[in-house]
């Protein structure tokens, strides 16, 4: 089974590598879109064109299932692209409220996404669907965005845009923080210096790939917490069976070392 995993950039990363540790015998197309991120801040027209532009060339490459490994694509764009590919299921994803809420105690919780996800109907239908105590609140973090793209980790850039952001929030009052957006992965480790592990970190992807496995019928690993390093390129790209590409171009040697060198911290991060 092929699957095309798609993103504005390299959020998507995120879902492709927790799709290494969860699925077994999957080859990949991974899509960054990296000539039009963010899409956070886009318009709905500007991020359907996008979407609809990638999944012909994913379909193009011989790809028999995709995932929007982006929050913000598929909240504007998902319907219309399962409209045009009737024949090929079309996976999205939302941020993980339910889960949330279900996990909850008398907290709240703070979901975090791109300004679009926010505004678009998608999220406010999830929301008055599953949020009956109305405990949900919303915080845009589009900084965080071009932070990842930038491959910029360093606390410097990092700790006081969240300093900013994270003002009057605390684990005092929130039970779980919503990573609404598939960029907000890498930062895990920096959120813990606002909230304390009495605050979860929930991300919409494994939810996600279960839900891949059994519409694909696709065996899960048993082992799914086995450490993934890679030692070079060479071998994560023998190991992974993904192609790469950047706006429609192949990845380049230095734009490889970018994904091995991510596929490192989110490896690192998955343990947070
Ligand atoms: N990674 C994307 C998401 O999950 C969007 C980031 C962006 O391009 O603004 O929403």
């Amino acid at each position: 089974m092929k699957i095309g995993i798609f993103d504005s950039g390299i959020g998507g990363l995120s879902v492709l590598h927790e799709a290494y540790h969860m699925l077994n015998d999957t080859e990949y197309i991974f899509y960054a879109d990296t000539d039009h991120v963010p899409y956070g801040t886009k318009t709905p027209d500007e991020i359907r064109t996008y979407s609809e532009e990638i999944v012909k060339f994913l379909i193009s490459k011989g790809c028999q299932a995709i995932i929007i490994a982006c929050n913000t694509a598929t909240s504007v764009s998902a319907k219309k692209l399962r409209e045009l590919h009737h024949d090929i299921p079309i996976i999205g994803m939302e941020p993980a409220v339910k889960p949330a809420i279900e996990e909850n105690d008398e907290r709240r919780i703070l979901v975090m996404a791109t300004p679009v996800t926010l505004r678009e109907a998608k999220l406010k239908n999830l929301i008055a669907r599953v949020d009956e105590k109305h405990k949900v609140d919303l915080l845009p973090m589009p900084g965080l965005v071009s932070l990842a793209e930038n491959e910029d980790f360093s606390p410097d850039k990092v700790l006081p845009y969240l300093t900013q952001q994270f003002e009057g929030f605390s684990s005092r009052d929130y039970s779980a923080l919503v990573l609404g957006c598939t960029h907000f992965n890498y930062f895990k480790a920096e959120y813990r210096n606002f909230f304390n592990d009495s605050t979860s970190l929930i991300d919409g992807n494994k939810g996600t790939l279960r839900h891949v496995a059994d519409l694909l019928s696709i065996e899960l690993n048993k082992d799914e917490d086995k450490e993934l390093i890679f030692k070079d390129i060479n071998e994560m790209l023998d190991m992974t069976h993904t192609s790469y590409y950047f706006s429609g171009r192949p990845a380049q040697e230095s734009e490889l070392g970018h994904i091995f060198r991510l596929h490192k911290r989110l490896e690192e991060v998955r343990k947070i």
